[in-house]
């Protein structure tokens, strides 16, 4: 059976796409940073009648916590066939550049930029041993320069800029370690899974979580013809 790692799959599409990729075959490890949420979803993903599916206690922003992680998880597997860097933290408000707090910006990166670096780095060896290893970074339009530049985005008034300059950087981080393993087994992606009724916007997404999850799901099953170094909604996202 492949194996698959999601951060962040307590809720929200994490969540969802734990439940797509159970569905499908994979065995699933459901990372949550807390054990008793984590428990929670665990049981309602069993409730709805998925079995293949276990926790793992992942805090992305310690170091600590994913390499605990890893040496639970090297213990069960033979390999690692696919990562998915999904967790991810909106910031406070307000997070315009010109006012908003250094720290709330830092606090971003740490999640959304630096979680899924050191995520991918700590269980790169484990992808390696895979026939076909798949990552994908969860990322956003939001995350498009050409989409602010040409202010076809809606940023509602710089609310989110410290969130997209964060997504900015994780596409970076996808071009340079699909650069560095192109012409290998690996598919690395960053995928935008569209704007969805999440707790990260209150609930005001106007996408359920099963059409994002749908879009992570499909560039985490990617064939070996598949694409890499991409970003992706349903069509190629402009960097
Ligand atoms: N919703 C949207 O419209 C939208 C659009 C584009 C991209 N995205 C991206 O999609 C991903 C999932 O977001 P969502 O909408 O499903 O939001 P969500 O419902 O708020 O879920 C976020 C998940 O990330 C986890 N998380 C936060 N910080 C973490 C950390 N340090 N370590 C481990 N897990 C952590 C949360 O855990 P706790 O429950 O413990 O807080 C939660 O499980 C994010 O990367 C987000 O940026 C979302």
């Amino acid at each position: 059976m492949k194996t698959v790692l999601i951060t962040g799959a307590n809720k929200g599409i994490g969540f969802e796409t734990a439940k797509q990729m159970a569905q499908l075959g994979y065995f699933v490890y459901l990372g949550s940073r807390d054990r008793v949420r984590g428990l929670e979803s665990l049981s309602k993903l069993k409730a709805s009648g998925v079995s293949n599916v276990e926790l793992i206690e992942i805090d992305v922003t310690s170091i600590e916590s994913i390499k605990r992680a890893r040496q639970e998880l090297e213990t069960k597997m033979e390999a690692l066939d696919v990562l998915i860097n999904n967790a991810g933290i909106a910031g406070e408000q307000p997070q315009n550049m010109s006012t908003g707090r250094i720290e709330n910006l830092r606090k971003v990166f740490e999640t959304n930029f630096f979680g899924a670096v050191q995520m991918t780095q700590q269980f790169i060896d484990l992808l390696k041993k895979s026939e076909e290893p798949r990552i994908v970074n969860v990322s956003s339009g939001l995350g498009s320069l050409t989409a602010h530049s040409r202010d076809t985005v809606n940023s509602n008034m710089g609310m989110f800029d410290a969130y997209s300059c964060s997504k900015t950087a994780l596409n970076a981080f996808t071009v340079m370690l699909a650069g560095e393993f192109r012409g290998t087994k690996f598919r690395i992606n960053s995928v935008g899974p569209g704007y969805t009724a999440t707790d990260l916007n209150g609930h005001k997404g106007t996408q359920t979580v099963e059409e994002a999850a749908r879009r992570v799901v499909k560039y985490a099953t990617l064939g070996s013809d598949g694409p890499t170094g991409g970003f992706f909604k349903d069509d190629i996202i402009p960097w």
